[in-house]
């Protein structure tokens, strides 16, 4: 077969094409949806399953079952995930239309059809049958933000394989464990990526990483840089010299709604990533829904999501969730500031973006940064503004609705996590009759059955902070954490046996609103970022110098959340500053520069309980220099007094660093 053509029409296409019907409810509309959604499941997903392409259909759409995650979506029907995404459109006028735009940091540009794509992920997917890819296998992906990471994802499920992808921020112990626990055949990487105006060496990384992967048969290379790199005989291979050189087609092949696409691993309460694997037909239905229902995209809108590929919301809403809807994405490589603090604010300009999905921290940087930025600059094709990944607060949400959306956009605070796998609680654009409140995440999409509850599951009074839970499944939840189903059901499904726990604070006030109040676990949200702290704990015990330590997330007025270590050294150790930016650095080549401490401190005892627990909320109080909590189960008082002795000191050494 050629890839001139591409595939004929399949069935079941027509409902799928026109995007430009308005799909977002309006407020009474919305009543009835989330009724029916509740009352007639069948009949609510019907038809959003009928916009997709299934090659096989059989059973039901649903069916419930007694253990996590109380359910099975779309069991017994075939498809594929790249097909949906990429083939279904091109034997539509669609074919010719930008699937992305795509710039580099240096400034380099391309705009890729969903023809060019089409042609891309057959040629990649060709490359990767040809290095031993098949059904099931396990694929590591360490890219920067380049058209070829989103071509790897299309061609991974194109083949019935897995993919595993790994933010390029992290350094090469994090790659290493990443690839050992999903035991992937081939690592797909880049000579390097351009991040702030400098070179990331990826291909450095790998190779440190791999020093440890016994699992790994083939890397396979694609040229970013143009950095020399050294290539291991046999197992690396450029891209460019076994890539067939014309046009291919490899046949998507067909899996079960039920087989994985991807495994993503999160920061869990353990030292030890927790690889959230996902399905393929019902993530399918859960990021054609969302995206549709939240972002409401047109033939004419540009939508540009500034998230990394290495994390979820890269994931399903720079990849998935836009290609499914047949929409026009920007994608853009670098850091924000590069090589001006409006580099944004001119992508948007140019490009003509009208939906900008972002975080709460990116929003917090611009503020520092000055209105001057964005204020040069012609924002009027905005539309739809969206924030992502942590609590916004009000003065950051009222900054983005003023600045950016010059009071004309309604701002979209969406809620959701890695697990599932698409958008859950937010504000619906059609809706916006319905008045946002800044810093409310507003209610759950039709289809999610939310409540907030104590902790014997009973539901909490209005304007009472109590914990989320999801009662039944949903489409796009996870369907597992990969080789670890005790702790998928310990995690997530026993606290409140037949509920979903994401580990959230939230509330509901007078109005049904809900508002998120951060995680209920030992879970940091570094500028977004999600990291546990045991993991940071594990890194810093693996130095000789660490006999142990205990981190805290600490507020911070950009990042939310940062670091703090406090640190307890082996006999022999002097506390130096110079030990202090060793063990910084350290966390840094082992875990990447978003885990390293933004403050690290040395003690000779930690507080702990009787039975030796460490009490992480006092040294948070500690920290954050407010009056201590309940210390009646601390064991000795002194190592209280202790850590916030050396905390003060360190404080006054920085002050004295400063001046
Ligand atoms: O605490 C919540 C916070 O981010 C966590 C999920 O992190 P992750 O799996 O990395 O996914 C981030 C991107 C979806 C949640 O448990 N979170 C996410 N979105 C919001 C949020 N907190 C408040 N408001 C949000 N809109």
């Amino acid at each position: 077969m050629s890839g001139g053509d591409g595939p004929d029409a399949p069935a079941g296409l027509k409902e799928a094409l026109p995007i430009s019907a308005h799909h977002s409810p309006g407020i009474t509309e919305l009543g009835a949806l989330r009724r029916r959604a509740r009352e007639d499941p069948e009949g609510f997903w019907r038809p959003l399953v009928e916009g997709l392409y299934w090659h096989e259909r059989a059973g039901p759409i649903f069916a419930p079952r007694p253990d996590p995650p109380y359910g099975q979506w779309l069991k017994g029907w075939t498809t594929n995930l790249c097909y949906n995404a990429v083939d279904r459109w091109i034997a539509t006028p669609r074919r010719n239309q930008v699937a992305f735009y795509w710039e580099g940091e240096p400034g380099d540009r391309r705009a890729i059809s969903y023809f060019e794509l089409y042609r891309e992920v057959n040629r990649l997917a060709a490359t990767m049958r040809q290095l031993g890819v098949g059904v099931g296998d396990r694929v590591s992906i360490y890219l920067p933000m380049i058209p070829e990471a989103i071509v790897a994802l299309l061609a991974t499920v194109r083949l019935g394989a897995i993919h595993s992808v790994v933010f390029g921020g992290f350094a090469a112990q994090a790659l290493a464990d990443r690839i050992n626990d999903s035991r992937s055949r081939l690592v797909v990487t880049a000579d390097g990526g351009f991040r702030a105006g400098r070179t990331v060496e990826l291909k450095r990384i790998v190779d440190q990483a791999l020093a440890q992967t016994p699992s790994v048969e083939r890397v396979l290379l694609f040229r970013r840089t143009g950095a020399p790199v050294p290539l291991e005989e046999g197992r690396d291979v450029w891209y460019d010299s076994v890539a067939p050189a014309g046009p291919v087609v490899v046949p998507p092949v067909w899996v079960d709604a039920t087989h994985p696409s991807f495994i993503l691993y999160t920061s869990g309460t353990t030292g030890k990533p927790k690889g959230a694997v996902h399905s393929t037909g019902g993530y399918m239905l859960w990021l054609d829904y969302t995206t549709r229902a939240v972002f409401d995209l047109h033939e004419r809108d540009v939508f540009w999501c500034t998230a990394d590929l290495g994390w979820v919301t890269g994931h399903s809403y720079v990849a998935y969730g836009p290609l499914l809807r047949g929409a026009t994405s920007l994608v853009y490589e670098g850091a924000p500031t590069t090589p001006a603090p409006d580099r944004w604010w001119k992508l948007i300009e140019h490009y003509g973006v009208s939906v900008l999905y972002t975080s709460p921290t990116a929003i917090r940087s611009f503020i520092q940064l000055g209105d001057a930025w964005p204020g040069s600059h012609d924002l009027s094709s905005l539309r739809l503004l969206g924030s992502v990944g942590e609590p916004i607060n009000p003065e950051a949400w009222l900054w983005y609705d003023e600045r950016i959306g010059r009071k004309r956009c309604p701002i979209v605070d969406t809620w959701w996590q890695t697990e599932t796998g698409g958008i859950l609680i937010s504000a619906q654009p059609g809706n916006a009759v319905t008045p946002l409140k800044p810093g409310s995440a507003c209610f759950p999409l039709p289809g999610v059955d939310a409540a907030v509850v104590d902790e014997h599951g009973r539901p909490v009074a209005p304007g009472q902070k109590g914990l989320l839970v999801i009662r039944r499944p949903w489409p796009g939840q996870f369907i597992g954490l990969w080789g670890d189903p005790e702790r998928y059901r310990s995690v997530y499904f026993d606290r409140f046996p037949g509920w979903y726990y994401p580990a959230d604070f939230a509330l509901q006030d007078r109005d049904g609103y809900y508002w998120l109040l951060g995680r209920a676990d030992e879970v940091m949200k570094i500028a977004g970022h999600r990291l546990a702290t045991a993991e940071l704990e594990d890194i810093l015990i693996m130095h000789p110098a660490v006999a142990e330590s205990a981190v805290i997330g600490r507020s911070d007025a950009i990042k939310g959340e940062v670091p703090v270590a406090c640190v307890i050294l082996r006999p022999g150790y002097a506390p130096t500053p110079k030990l202090r930016e060793e063990l910084r650095e350290h966390v840094r080549t082992s875990l990447g520069p978003i885990a390293v401490p933004a403050q690290l401190y040395f003690v000779a005892r930690l507080p702990k309980t009787r039975s030796a627990k460490i009490m992480r909320r006092l040294l948070r109080d500690v920290v954050e220099e407010r009056p201590l909590g309940d210390t009646t189960t601390l064991e000795d008082d002194t190592s209280l007094e202790e850590a916030r002795r050396a905390y003060a000191e360190l404080q006054r050494e920085i002050d004295r660093e400063r001046r």
